[in-house]
């Protein structure tokens, strides 16, 4: 990798994962922020997710505790209603644009159950175009099942030679790629089960990233954290879920990785930033990379609610959206209070 890259890469990862800062994602594709809409009876167009969009990337002071936006496709291109383009606010907010690149995961042949999440064809191309319009760093979701014989040997190495491949394209056209190997919460699984899935994922994530030649310190890992699953009768409480966690991630991530932030995978808003706090009061000092969040639903939720498709409810929603930005600025510090 040319010398030029490999300290962009760093310093850009470095910042994304800075201080008491975080990830807003707002990615969801269409079909997923129409499914969001629908459920609150928002109208599914592309007008709509525009002025949804264009509410958050305005709400003053975001930049205070967001580092880094990821954006989809058809949101890098919009512009505000005035015409100035999203990535000229964003800019402007001091808040680093990124851009998702996987194209969904799909059906695994021949493992029932299992996705392998796909978009490597033509990626050179695309990273290339996103690059030059200002994008600095990308993210790829895998997506990992737990049930009975799942995830498989087959399923966890597609996924992960699929990420490695996806992160090594990412630097090479001088992206920071966002590494996020997705183990979900569905299902009846303990707290014990999915530490072990999730070490197994991550141990052979980190195994492709070294054989495709990824440079761990110019990426940042976007893991769940380890709780269990939504059915399992044993709940686990705070500080269960950050000792798992934090547990899991000393076994599995290698020092050099500058960052991990963490996705909220359907957690509520106050109980995803309790245990992000919990892990940084217990474990900041030891722990070897930033611990940090790359929320979707835990940030924008409360926004998205309160919002409702209306414009008169625009100054409501960006406030909830700067209220649980805060919140997590301050469980980057073990400072969070419910
Ligand atoms: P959630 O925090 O809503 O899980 O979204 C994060 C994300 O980017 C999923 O790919």
């Amino acid at each position: 990798m040319k010398l030029t890259n490999v300290q962009k890469l760093i310093d850009t990862a470095k910042t994304l994962v800075a201080s008491d800062k975080g990830l807003l994602a707002m990615d969801e594709s269409n079909p997923t922020c129409n499914k969001r809409f629908a459920k609150l009876g928002i109208p599914q167009t592309e007008e709509c997710r525009r002025a949804y969009r264009e509410l958050i990337v305005t709400t003053p002071g975001l930049g205070e505790f967001i580092s880094g936006a990821i954006l989809y496709d058809e949101t890098i291109r919009q512009q505000k209603k005035d015409g100035t383009p999203f990535l000229q606010v964003i800019a402007e907010a001091g808040i680093i644009p990124g851009i998702k690149v996987d194209m969904g995961a799909k059906a695994l042949a021949g493992h029932p159950g299992e996705t392998i999440t796909e978009g490597l064809d033509g990626l050179r191309d695309r990273l290339q175009e996103y690059a030059q319009m200002g994008a600095r760093f990308a993210k790829w979701r895998a997506v990992l099942t737990i049930g009975a014989d799942i995830p498989s040997a087959g399923g966890i190495e597609a996924n992960a030679q699929a990420l490695a491949r996806y992160a090594a394209l990412c630097q090479e056209a001088g992206l920071v790629p966002i590494v996020e190997p997705e183990v979900l919460m569905d299902g009846e699984h303990t707290l014990e089960q999915c530490g072990e899935v999730t070490a197994a994922v991550l141990q052979i994530v980190f195994q492709q990233l070294y054989t495709q030649r990824v440079l761990l310190e110019g990426m940042i890992l976007k893991p769940n954290m380890v709780l269990p699953g939504l059915t399992c009768p044993q709940q686990a409480s705070v500080d269960e879920v950050a000792d798992a966690t934090v547990q899991c991630l000393l076994r599995t991530v290698p020092a050099a990785v500058p960052g991990i932030a963490f996705l909220s995978g359907g957690q509520s808003s106050e109980i995803a930033s309790a245990r992000l706090n919990a892990m940084n009061l217990r474990f900041k000092v030891q722990a070897p990379w930033a611990l940090t969040f790359s929320f979707g639903r835990a940030i924008q939720q409360p926004a998205l609610e309160l919002w409702h498709g209306k414009e008169s409810n625009v100054l409501a929603a960006q406030q909830a959206l700067l209220h649980r930005a805060r919140y997590n600025g301050a469980a980057r510090q073990g400072e969070y209070k419910t």
